[in-house]
């Protein structure tokens, strides 16, 4: 092992099998859509760092705003107290999230989003004196990693070591979609169907539905359309079921409107936000509720109050990133809502007619296509990591969920590199 391994092995990196790991790259610096690594090799980043990065990297606006926010208050307990970053932060954000949603809670990321809105749905009916401790989510749905968010992500690769430690939740199939799919209609009546199912027997019991609309990440950049979520909606205010809304990945103009909510003209009763938040500089996220579900928890009763909070909860410095990020959307909202037509642009221009990428769809700021493999559609498909390596060495950061092929690029990119990014998709998957 040389010396540079061993020091890297050190840190045990997130999601990898150190056993045969390949060295990480080292990131030198970041600028708009490149990263640069030690050598001075520039690579485009197609996925945004994980999701997170919306304006490019080290935005100086947010930057800034950070600095300056440190030099004034970097962090106080926010228990008893408050400061500017937060409020302005919770006015800003409630200004785009449906009318409905009127409070927010701050949390540090995606999982606990998720968490706090799975603990806040169950406490509400107990508030109410309803007893409801189960929850339904969807086959591929992706939660995160704790282990509440875990219960609910059964469709996801990781979920089966833990499934001893996890609740048990009920599962419908999510009616993933994709242009010129004709059996559409029939995924979505098959899922609602089971929904309508699993509510006849159990409804009493349901606290919440819980779904990634529009897309499903990390299962494999799955579409559903806006007419499902209409459809669980209404399934879930016909049984008395609050309905929760995991746009960590969607939120920020991801879909081409500020949410999928948004997009889809559907008011959730909860929904949680993080990763594009703070513009990819600082962790950070929110779970925003209706008042109904707000106003369940004033009480004079201890039991009724939400005990939930973390250390770093409302950092004012991850505030002040996000405040900045939000002026720079809202100064141009085209950085989102205009990427849906280029993509579709390059993507009939390079992809349409490809031999090897099906199921090509693009809504938003995403693209994504299945690569067509001897093996079968999964998360460990040999043809990820093969792939992965190609286009890095193309320079490019393209990272294919198994044999899913994607991209989903900070908002800044040109057309230049966006399309490139495309050539080097076509290309690279042509000969796999
Ligand atoms: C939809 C969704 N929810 C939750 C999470 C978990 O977020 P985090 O990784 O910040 O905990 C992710 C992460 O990819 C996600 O895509």
């Amino acid at each position: 092992m040389t010396m540079n391994a061993a020091k890297r092995d050190c840190i045990w990196r997130p999601f990898t099998q150190m056993l045969n790991a390949e060295p990480p790259l080292m990131v030198r610096s970041g600028n708009g859509v490149f990263l640069e690594l030690e050598d001075g090799k520039k690579i485009v980043d197609c996925i945004s760092s994980w999701w997170v990065n919306l304006h490019g990297h080290a935005r100086k606006e947010i930057a800034d705003a950070i600095a300056e926010q440190a030099n004034k208050l970097e962090q106080v307990i926010f228990a008893g107290f408050t400061h500017e970053p937060a409020e302005k932060l919770a006015e800003r954000l409630l200004t785009h999230l449906p009318s409905n949603l009127k409070h927010v809670f701050y949390s540090d990321n995606g999982s606990t989003a998720v968490e706090v809105a799975l603990k806040l749905a169950f406490q509400y009916w107990l508030n109410n004196g309803k007893k409801k401790n189960k929850f339904i989510a969807f086959e591929g749905g992706y939660h995160g990693d704790t282990a509440g968010s875990m219960s609910i992500g059964q469709g996801s690769p990781f979920w089966n070591t833990f499934e001893p430690l996890l609740f048990s939740i009920e599962l419908a199939p999510f009616p993933s979609t994709f242009d010129n799919d004709s059996f559409v209609q029939e995924k979505e009546s098959r899922s609602l169907n089971r929904l309508k199912e699993i509510l006849d027997k159990d409804g009493d019991n349901i606290a919440a539905i819980c779904i990634e609309p529009l897309i499903q990440g990390a299962g494999g950049m799955r579409f559903c359309r806006p007419q499902f979520l209409k459809d669980l909606r209404a399934l879930c205010n016909q049984h008395e079921v609050l309905l929760i809304f995991d746009e960590v990945m969607t939120g920020f103009g991801r879909t081409g409107d500020w949410f999928a909510a948004c997009r889809a003209d559907v008011q959730p009763d909860l929904i949680c936000i993080s990763k594009g938040i703070t513009g990819g500089f600082l962790p950070l996220s929110v779970t925003a509720c209706s008042s109904t579900i707000f106003d369940a928890f004033l009480s004079t009763d201890h039991s009724k109050t939400f005990f939930h909070g973390h250390s770093y909860t409302a950092n004012p410095l991850a505030c002040a990133a996000a405040i900045a990020s939000m002026d720079l959307l809202e100064s141009d909202p085209t950085v989102f809502s205009a990427m849906e037509a280029r993509h579709k642009t390059f993507m009939n221009k390079h992809i349409k007619d490809h031999p090897r990428l099906i199921q090509q769809r693009v809504c938003g700021t995403i693209f994504a296509a299945e690569i067509q493999s001897k093996e079968e559609d999964s998360y460990f498909n040999s043809v990820a990591p093969i792939l992965k390596k190609r286009f890095i060495e193309k320079g490019f950061l393209i990272r294919p969920l198994g044999n899913t092929v994607y991209l989903m690029p900070p908002y800044c990119i040109d057309d230049d590199i966006l399309e490139a990014a495309y050539k080097v998709i076509a290309k690279c998957c042509a000969s796999i």
